[in-house]
């Protein structure tokens, strides 16, 4: 075992300090800096986070800023990205971190793990990155890497599977360096060890892969089922005055408290329009609706989701507390990705 070790770590991270990218959270040993980059990087890419990690990063540099900031502020800043809880337990974190550690992230692994929104792998990831604590991460990029290294058909979404990675992980993780090695492991996973078609002769761990010396890479781990895709129909309004466009506050699990262009999630045979008059009032608009007859189709995570486009003319004063009319270049609000969409199509411009 411990030959096996040596033989893994200097070339690993010797490949980590020659091929690393150059990510501005690899130029900091702030701890908020990290913490930001990897709550952003769980579901999100590393291209995707970039240009939303440093205008974050700009607008709230530290603990503290973002424990005063207006939510809606935060979310503006989050808007696109999804995940939005991420954002939410973020900014409920850093009010913790304000209240009970003097606006310093804590260094004691218990305290920083018992925080808002940071589980093990938030833990893991900045305990050693930032602070150097030899606590291994585990995330899909390091599964993979662990599973063929070993050539063990293990999931990390199943309980039992996650349970051995995390042994490996944590039998391999070295005392000193442990922010690095972490590190080489996912970027590693990210662009060597990739799902399909890995780069093995580009590989600094081909010579204690033994997925690679069976040469079965590909069964390793096992493919997991492709989450069946849910189709959602739903119908929204623009409803417009003087350039702007309604919006209003979204409800329900993963959108919650982001802005759209008001609608419905269409069920049963009611018709849309009905379904869509009943949802305006409740919300405190009374419109005159017409279907454009365009559909806008929209991805999120497993949800396909066909969006029928209405227009509306508010046929009384418009008093609603729950909406409001924005700007669709430069809404102050946190819009959906649906919402950004609907509100820049070419064909709603004047
Ligand atoms: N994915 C999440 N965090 C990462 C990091 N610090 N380096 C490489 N890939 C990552």
């Amino acid at each position: 075992m411990k030959s096996d070790l040596s033989r893994m770590r200097r070339p690993l991270l010797n490949w980590y300090r020659r091929n690393a990218r150059d990510l501005p959270w690899r130029r900091t040993r702030d701890p908020w800096a990290i913490w930001v980059s990897e709550i952003m990087l769980q579901q999100t890419r590393v291209e995707t986070a970039l240009p939303y990690y440093l205008k974050f990063m700009k607008q709230f540099p530290t603990v503290t800023t973002l424990a005063r900031a207006r939510e809606d502020d935060v979310l503006a800043a989050w808007a696109g990205l999804g995940y939005y809880r991420r954002a939410r337990q973020l900014q409920a974190a850093a009010r913790e971190v304000v209240r009970e550690h003097a606006g310093r992230v804590p260094r004691d692994p218990d305290a920083f793990g018992a925080l808002a929104g940071v589980g093990p792998y938030t833990k893991a990831a900045v305990q050693s990155i930032a602070f150097g604590a030899p606590f291994a991460v585990l995330d899909g990029n390091v599964a993979r890497v662990l599973c063929r290294l070993r050539a063990l058909r293990l999931s990390v979404r199943t309980p039992s599977g996650a349970k051995t990675l995390q042994k490996l992980a944590d039998a391999l993780v070295p005392m000193r360096n442990a922010g690095d090695w972490n590190q080489a492991m996912m970027e590693l996973g990210a662009t060597v060890c990739l799902p399909r078609a890995p780069r093995c002769d580009e590989c600094p761990l081909r010579r204690s892969c033994r997925a690679l010396a069976l040469g079965r890479l590909e069964e390793f781990p096992p493919v997991a089922a492709r989450r069946s895709v849910v189709r959602v129909r739903r119908a929204v309004v623009l409803i417009e005055s003087r350039g702007r466009v309604l919006v209003a506050q979204r409800k329900g699990a993963h959108l919650d408290g982001l802005w759209e262009p008001p609608g419905v999630e269409l069920r049963g045979r009611t018709s849309v329009r009905a379904q869509l008059d009943a949802a305006l009032r409740k919300l405190g608009i009374h419109a005159k609706l017409e279907p454009t007859g365009e559909i806008v189709k929209h991805t999120i995570t497993h949800h396909a989701i066909e969006v029928e486009v209405w227009r509306g003319k508010i046929r009384r004063k418009l008093i609603s507390l729950q909406a409001r009319y924005e700007s669709r270049v430069s809404p102050r609000v946190a819009l959906t990705a649906l919402g950004q969409r609907l509100m820049l199509r070419r064909r709603a411009l004047p």
